[in-house]
């Protein structure tokens, strides 16, 4: 081979692997700040904190009416993680719920306390990213218990993540703002439910869902019966008051407009919060000021 050509090749697969590490590294940006997958799948201590030693091995577990279960191993531990799915298998899971052969319970639907039904609306480039990180987590034996399902949920579905987003939507900064807030579910969490089901249509982010401590069991620092917040833009019963680093104080340091801190399990997530880039806070505040004002 020619000088020319290997040097031409050696520059191909460097520029190869410099892609494989920006997909790393967007998937590690990801899954530890706005998508704060840990704050569910890792273990926390005595105090509440997570044990990231143990990231991704497996965490919180849900006692609701629905389901009773455990946050998965997701770490690549060949026999109690994800090591034997293959990348199609991850991103099924992840967007669509569907379990995959290589899984413990193969074809079995997860349960939507995984919110696979917002993690639809990731960018394919996002969802390659993801895989790329957990690759890369160190591999924790911990074989979680399996769950079982009370009763057959098929989730609200999410109009954002319905209508979906396409790379240039990044470019937007309100549209950023929308894809983060999908990702990250926070109506998920900031919209009531009427029988059961999520009311995106008509009371997105008006809050009122309450946080019942019995749903997360072996939880050191419980839940305390903390209601979610009206985080439409109307001024008095909502943030539509605000000022941007009021908003994004509370995102990143749990404290409220008037001072006080908030609880679980807005809380745990403000760690995570706390990692994204200035673009990405100031994208989500944009796009909070777009959500029409509820009482
Ligand atoms: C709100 C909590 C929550 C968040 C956030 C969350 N998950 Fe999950 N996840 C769960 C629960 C609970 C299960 C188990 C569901 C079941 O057993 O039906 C699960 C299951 C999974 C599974 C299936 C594993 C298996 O062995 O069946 C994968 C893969 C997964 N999650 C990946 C992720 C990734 C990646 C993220 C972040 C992008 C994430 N999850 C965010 C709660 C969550
Ligand atoms: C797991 C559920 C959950 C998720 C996910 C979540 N929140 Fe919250 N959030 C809450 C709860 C509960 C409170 C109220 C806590 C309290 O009053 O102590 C809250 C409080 C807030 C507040 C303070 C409002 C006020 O009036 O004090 C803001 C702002 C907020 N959330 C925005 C967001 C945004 C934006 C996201 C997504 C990036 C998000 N939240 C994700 C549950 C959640």
């Amino acid at each position: 081979m020619s000088l020319w050509l290997m040097l031409a090749f050696t520059a191909i697969l460097s520029v190869g692997s410099a892609a494989a590490e920006d997909a790393v590294e967007r998937g590690g940006y990801l899954v530890t700040t706005i998508i704060a997958c840990g704050n569910c799948h890792t273990p926390k201590d005595a105090n509440g904190q997570p044990i990231l030693s143990r990231a991704l091995s497996g965490g919180l577990s849900f006692e609701t009416p629905n389901f009773s279960g455990t946050a998965s191993n997701i770490t690549p531990d060949l026999e109690t993680g994800i090591g034997r799915w293959s990348d199609l298998d991850i991103k099924l899971a992840l967007t669509t719920g569907v379990r995959p052969a290589a899984a413990r319970l193969p074809g079995v639907p997860l349960s939507d306390v995984m919110p696979t039904h917002f993690y639809k609306a990731l960018l394919p480039r996002d969802v390659d990213a993801i895989v790329a990180y957990l690759r890369t987590v160190s591999p924790v034996r911990n074989e979680v218990p399996l769950p079982n399902y009370k009763r057959e949920v098929t989730p609200a579905p999410y109009p954002d993540a319905e209508i979906g987003f396409t790379p240039s939507s990044l470019n937007d900064e309100v549209r950023r703002g929308a894809y983060l807030a999908t990702i990250g579910h926070c109506m998920g969490c900031h919209t009531p439910r009427t029988k059961g089901l999520s009311d995106f249509r008509n009371s997105l982010g008006k809050g009122g869902t309450r946080y019942d401590p019995a749903f997360v069991k072996g939880y050191p620092s419980a839940w305390k019966g903390s209601v979610a917040s009206n985080i439409t833009s109307h001024p008095q019963a909502g943030i539509g008051a605000w000022t941007d680093a009021e908003v994004k104080r509370a995102l990143t340091q749990g404290i409220a407009r008037d001072g006080r801190e908030l609880d679980t399990p807005m809380k745990d997530h403000t760690p995570y919060f706390r990692g994204m880039t200035d673009e990405d806070l100031n994208s989500l505040v944009a796009w909070l000021r777009t959500v029409p004002p509820l009482e």
